[in-house]
């Protein structure tokens, strides 16, 4: 079974060309990233309008690159929810129309189940495992039993992990987005200098909290002005620190709150392409008796192959949608069939 995916839901173009024995036969994509940059974040209506732009030939190029025709496919992956309506519209209307034009299947994927079943894509990863799903936009952890079968045990409260990790890195003036360029300002910083919150450590359950310590950053930092570059080195390293803190912390309450007999923990979503958390949540694995998983880096963050993979998955379990799908800005993973089309 060969499947085209698509991914237009932020700021990112992408498509893919993926076989299910797991073989990603091609995976492009062009970031938007510097149209948006003088702007400080994705302006919505730039956005859709590059992906108009974009998606054609990049879906020309993934099908060359995959050496392989559109006769070759047995079906169309697309995300159609959650994200910025218009970029996901482009998507959406795209995919359909090959779909119509050729008889094939067409799957309406959530962008958050391609984050969250990435691990199965990369690793032979069985049913059930727990997910830590850290992205831009989401930050929870759950336990998933199958495709499109989820069940929230925490969530934040306030701000992604992400979007902590951008506003604390435009504080330091960093170009959007932010993560990428904090995590290389922290690896000639020490973390121990500045006393940072870890909020909801300790808690029972396991959500998750960011605004506050966000804050403290912003209030360190206004006090040490001028800043010099070791103190931001400094300030960034010990903000990744406190987030591996918190991680840690509420990974452990997850690891408990499981029902399910789960052995793998996989970390999913953006924020998951940063080595020094990775390596906390690692280890904390290892200390406990859990099998870590996290994709590379490259399948952290947005890209195509990941929704192909989820068609696959739902393909095979004779998964597919209407054309009249009708495309979600909003799509919780967890809840009454996720996964399944609204017509
Ligand atoms: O999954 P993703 O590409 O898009 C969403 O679905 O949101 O995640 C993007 C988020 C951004 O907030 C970005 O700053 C963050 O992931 N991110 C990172 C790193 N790479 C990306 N955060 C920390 N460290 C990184 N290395
Ligand atoms: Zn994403």
């Amino acid at each position: 079974m060969i499947i085209l995916g698509i991914e237009t839901s932020c700021d990112e173009t992408a498509a893919a060309i993926v076989r299910d024995d797991r073989t990603v036969l091609s995976n492009v994509l062009v970031s938007q990233i510097p149209g948006h940059q003088p702007y400080g974040g994705v302006v919505p209506e730039k956005a859709a309008r590059a992906h108009l732009d974009s998606l054609h030939p990049l879906i020309e190029q993934a099908l060359r690159d995959a050496q392989v025709t559109l006769d070759d496919l047995n079906g169309i992956a697309v995300t159609a929810g959650p994200g910025l309506i218009g970029g996901v519209l482009v998507g959406v209307m795209t995919a359909k129309a090959i779909a119509a034009a050729k008889n094939l299947p067409f799957i309406a994927v959530n962008h958050l189940e391609g984050h969250a079943l990435t691990g199965r894509l990369t690793h032979d990863l069985p049913f059930p495992f727990l997910l830590l799903l850290i992205s831009g936009g989401h930050c929870q952890f759950l336990e998933v039993t199958g495709v499109g079968q989820y069940r929230l045990l925490g969530s934040t409260v306030d701000d992604a992990v992400g979007e902590a990790f951008d506003k604390v890195a435009r504080i330091f003036g960093l170009s959007y987005p932010g993560g990428p360029a904090l995590e290389k300002l922290a690896q000639s910083g020490n973390g121990k200098r500045f006393t940072l919150p870890r909020p909801l450590k300790g808690r029972a359950g396991c959500d998750l909290s960011f605004s506050g310590l966000k804050t403290a950053v912003r209030l360190v930092a206004e006090k040490h002005t001028p800043l010099s570059s070791q103190d931001k080195a400094d300030l960034a390293a010990s903000f990744q620190e406190a987030v591996a803190d918190c991680l840690e912390d509420r990974a452990l309450k997850a690891f408990q709150m499981t029902d399910a007999p789960v052995r793998h923990f996989v970390v999913a979503g953006g924020v998951a392409a940063n080595a020094a958390l990775r390596l906390r949540l690692s280890s904390l694995c290892n200390a406990h008796g859990f099998i870590f998983v996290a994709p590379p880096l490259e399948l952290c963050t947005d890209n195509a192959a990941m929704i192909a993979w989820v068609g696959i998955e739902k393909l095979r379990l004779g998964q597919k949608d209407s054309l009249d799908f009708i495309p979600r800005p909003r799509w919780p993973l967890h809840g009454k069939n996720p996964g399944v089309s609204l017509s």
